[in-house]
């Protein structure tokens, strides 16, 4: 049986049920603006151990809970583990970002890529999944996720983080049938690979699609959207599910009708606007600028009233950041954001 969870706003708020105030968490939560992260890491020695090694994973994952009234854990890990788990010998190097070994270089090499087993090389993933729902107790739902396969393609086509995205657009341009294969072989991983993690015990799931703002309106929706959809589709019913496309503005309404419970915000949009675009069968997850967490606790409260009153009395909301917390934020100012949200938005909700 699963333990019952004790604080389930984020799970009620998925569900279109009412609530006392706005559920938050915060993307990268689990990060090197934490110096207890940062100690924990150089215990593994490497943030790839760190991810392999579930105690560790388990710690960090809890660590930002025992700081803040956070409403949700989410897994310790990285969304280019499943390329990883294909072959590509992927390394995380301070400073340089993620780089792969083996990147993609022909059609031969995509027609070569395995779909991997996780409950063989991706163990260590579940087994973290185990371990964190034991620790956590049923205080938060724990958030399961992966990267969208059109992301996850990018860093296996040019092998790094990229500015222009010159290979992986020639190859969608060049060689439309090539790209999805790719595509249909990393959505088919990914959606193995969550099954998985949802069979491990998470509560819900979210897609992190951070590279499809690169895409074309035409291109998004054949490379990037249809993907995550078609994963979103082999899921089990009632598992909540996120989808984030950082730059997604314009498509939101395509995003809101591909299956999912909640779509994730950049910070480029008003949430009050998308509310009145998408109506309320749907729940809204950001949308603060991350920057914001750089400056002061009274700007970051302030900024944080801004977004719970443009969205406003009674919607579904989940707060977060636009994207990742930098590692260069002072660790109380995330206190004054989760408070904030807390406090200012009971005002707009009467569970
Ligand atoms: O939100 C969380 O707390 C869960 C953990 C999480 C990480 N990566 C840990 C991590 C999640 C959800 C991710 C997702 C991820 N990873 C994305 C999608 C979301 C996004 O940020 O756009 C992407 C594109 C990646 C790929 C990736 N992993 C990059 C580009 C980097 C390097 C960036 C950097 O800050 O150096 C990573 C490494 C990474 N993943 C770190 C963490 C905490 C920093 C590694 C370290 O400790 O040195």
């Amino acid at each position: 049986m699963a333990t019952a969870i004790s604080n389930d706003r984020l799970l009620r708020v998925l569900r279109g049920e009412p609530v006392d105030c706005t559920p938050i968490w915060v993307m990268r939560q689990a990060g090197r603006y934490l110096p207890e992260y940062r100690a924990t890491r150089n215990q593994a020695g490497d943030f790839l151990t760190l991810c392999k090694t579930p105690e560790l994973a388990c710690e960090v994952t809890l660590q930002p809970l025992r700081r803040y009234a956070l409403d949700a854990a989410i897994l310790f890990s990285d969304i280019l583990t499943i390329p990883d788990a294909m072959g590509l010998g992927l390394s995380l190097e301070e400073g340089l970002g993620p780089r792969f070994a083996r990147p993609l270089r022909s059609r031969a090499d995509i027609d070569a890529l395995p779909v991997p087993d996780p409950g063989d090389e991706l163990r260590y993933v579940t087994d973290a999944v185990s371990l964190i729902k034991r620790e956590l107790k049923g205080q938060v739902p724990l958030i399961g996720f992966a990267g969208s396969p059109w992301t996850l393609a990018t860093y296996m086509v040019e092998g790094q983080s990229s500015r222009e995205f010159t290979r992986i657009k020639g190859l969608i341009y060049n060689d439309p049938a090539v790209a999805h294969t790719l595509l249909d072989k990393v959505a088919r991983a990914t959606s193995a690979y969550l099954r998985a993690q949802i069979e491990a015990g998470v509560d819900l799931v979210m897609l992190f699609d951070t590279w499809g703002g690169a895409l074309s309106h035409r291109a998004y929706h054949e490379f990037s959207l249809a993907y995550m959809r078609a994963i979103l589709a082999e899921l089990p019913a009632g598992v909540p599910t996120v989808v984030f496309t950082k730059g997604g503005g314009p498509w939101l309404e395509s995003i809101a009708a591909s299956g999912c419970s909640a779509v994730g915000l950049d910070w480029t949009v008003d949430i009050g606007e998308v509310r009145k675009r998408l109506g309320d069968g749907i729940t809204l997850q950001g949308n603060l600028d991350p920057a914001v967490m750089l400056t002061k606790p009274s700007v970051v409260a302030e900024e944080a009233r801004r977004i719970v009153d443009a969205m406003g009395a009674g919607g579904r909301h989940i707060f977060n950041l636009g994207h990742g917390i930098t590692p260069e934020v002072p660790p109380e100012h995330v206190s004054v954001l989760v408070d904030t949200v807390h406090e200012h938005s009971r005002r707009y909700h009467c569970a």
